[in-house]
């Protein structure tokens, strides 16, 4: 297990679509304890695979107690809305509004390859939402309410 570095705004890779992960092998369980290493040592709550460096659909949170790994997730469904503030490993010290559903259940895979669904409310909606958006090259930056003059 090795903390790896954080990539931040301005590098490309953050902005590229990551790739399906169809092998669920040792190499995978490598990365994601890697993820974890990361994301704890920078005191974070999540972690997109393209945040360090790697092009795979592979999100580590770790929210309301509750420690998920997400291989391959997708949104299923999510309805409301809601506007809290957020800020990302990747953007360094910048927050700002973003406008995110209020419930989302999606489906993704364990590092095992068996899939199951999850729903979750709030931030916990919240945080699907920006890792998945990770993984397709956006960033909260990207979506941020700006403020009127
Ligand atoms: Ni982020």
């Amino acid at each position: 297990m090795a903390v790896r570095e954080v990539l931040q705004v301005g590098d490309e890779l953050l902005r590229k679509k990551s790739k399906e992960v169809k092998i669920f092998d040792e190499r995978l369980e490598e990365i994601l304890d890697d993820m974890w290493d990361t994301m704890y040592a920078n005191n974070g709550m999540g972690l997109a695979g393209p945040q360090v460096g790697i092009l795979k659909r592979i999100v580590v949170m770790d929210v309301n107690n509750m420690r998920l790994e997400l291989i391959n997730p997708v949104i299923v469904e999510c309805h409301g809305k809601d506007v809290e503030q957020e800020g990302c490993l990747s953007c360094g010290k910048i927050k700002g509004n973003v406008e995110r559903p209020m419930y989302v259940t999606i489906k993704a895979q364990d590092r095992y390859g068996y899939s199951f669904t999850i729903s979750g409310e709030k931030y916990l909606a919240r945080c699907f939402c920006h890792e998945i958006d990770h993984l397709d090259g956006i960033l909260f930056i990207d979506k941020m309410i700006k403020n009127k003059e």
